[in-house]
């Protein structure tokens, strides 16, 4: 063996601007920690981020006014940042923190840009609601910029602890009934974290400048995806079969309630039959079905050992 070391390689920087602790951030750092020297930027760290060795900054983007330390050194920054509901006083001052942060990236040449967004949704919504006229102010800043970027707008996420299917189990194991709206012949085509965080990577190491929609491998209804729920928790199907109007009044009165369950505007945007997007292309292996997943939690609320999950390539 030769004895003397060559100057070690930098690894390559990556930037999660909203953390390691969310859905998409959690799956980042699985995917990128073996080769990338990794830094986040959010307001609560996790113990996985410091037992991982991540670089934690804690910060409210919103107030953030020099990206400069920040940006240093960075190769890919991928932006997971932004909150699933709340007045535009909420979303004001995240979404002038984002812009300004992507200004600052470009003029720091950052060379890569992954932005997480979401898919077109109704008009009234496009127009009305917070959460999406201020996204699509900060996609429009990255699209204005001199950025390299992939703005990437998936469909439903699923993973460990996320806040939409595993909710939708717990619900149906507690009352054994679900709400469905207008009869759920629209579509959804759920996409997992970890393929998400896959395409991140993918995306982040092509050039280019492009919004790219995100579905997963099948293209469900509503109501077979919700059937297919209950079976995993061995109940029957059982509805209660509300109007789209009577879903978002009552998706109202839970929030007022303090409840995240599912918010006025879900509704909407699910029976507009707008988020049946198609599967990602790109990968090199295949996108994760949903079934295997629905089982697993489902044996886990139903306190039965769940089977070892299947290996992964890479
Ligand atoms: N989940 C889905 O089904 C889905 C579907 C389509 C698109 N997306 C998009 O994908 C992205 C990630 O979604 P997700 O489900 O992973 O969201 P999430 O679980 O809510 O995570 C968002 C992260 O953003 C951080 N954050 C929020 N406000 C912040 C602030 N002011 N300053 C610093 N950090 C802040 C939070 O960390 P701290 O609390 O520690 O600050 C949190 O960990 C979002 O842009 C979302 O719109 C999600």
């Amino acid at each position: 063996m030769s004895g003397a070391a060559g100057p070690a390689k930098r690894q390559s920087q990556l930037l999660i601007v909203g953390g390691g602790t969310g859905l998409v951030g959690r799956a980042l750092l699985e995917e990128f920690r073996a080769d990338h020297a990794i830094r986040t930027i959010h307001r609560r760290p996790s113990a996985r981020e410091i037992a991982l060795g991540v670089e934690v900054l804690r910060a409210d983007v919103g107030l953030v006014q020099d990206w400069s330390p920040m940006l240093e050194g960075v190769d890919l920054l991928v932006n997971v940042a932004w909150y699933r509901s709340g007045p535009d006083r909420r979303f004001r001052p995240l979404a002038a923190g984002l812009e300004r942060m992507f200004r600052a990236a470009a003029a720091a040449g950052i060379p890569r840009v992954v932005h997480l967004s979401v898919p077109p949704a109704p008009s009234s919504l496009e127009e009305e609601l917070p959460y999406l006229v201020r996204k699509r102010q900060v996609d429009q800043t990255v699209r204005n910029s001199d950025l390299d970027y992939t703005i990437l707008t998936p469909t439903m996420l699923f993973g460990p602890g996320d806040r939409l299917l595993t909710v939708m189990l717990r619900t149906m194991r507690r009352w054994h009934r679900f709400p469905l709206f207008d009869g759920g012949g629209y579509h959804i085509s759920p996409v997992a974290a970890s393929d998400l965080a896959r395409i991140v990577r993918v995306e982040g190491s092509r050039g280019g400048r492009r919004t790219v929609p995100i579905g997963g491998p099948r293209r469900w209804t509503y109501r077979d995806l919700t059937d297919r729920l209950f079976r995993a928790l061995g109940d029957p199907p059982r509805y209660w079969n509300w109007s789209a109007a009577r879903g978002r009044r009552v998706a109202r009165l839970l929030e007022v309630l303090g409840s995240t369950l599912i918010y006025p505007y879900e509704v909407d945007w699910l029976v507009s039959d707008m988020l049946g997007l198609p599967p990602y292309a790109g990968l090199d292996r295949p996108m994760q079905d949903v079934e295997p997943f629905l089982d697993r939690e489902a044996a886990r609320l139903l306190g039965a050992r769940p089977a070892p999950l299947p290996p992964q390539d890479g």
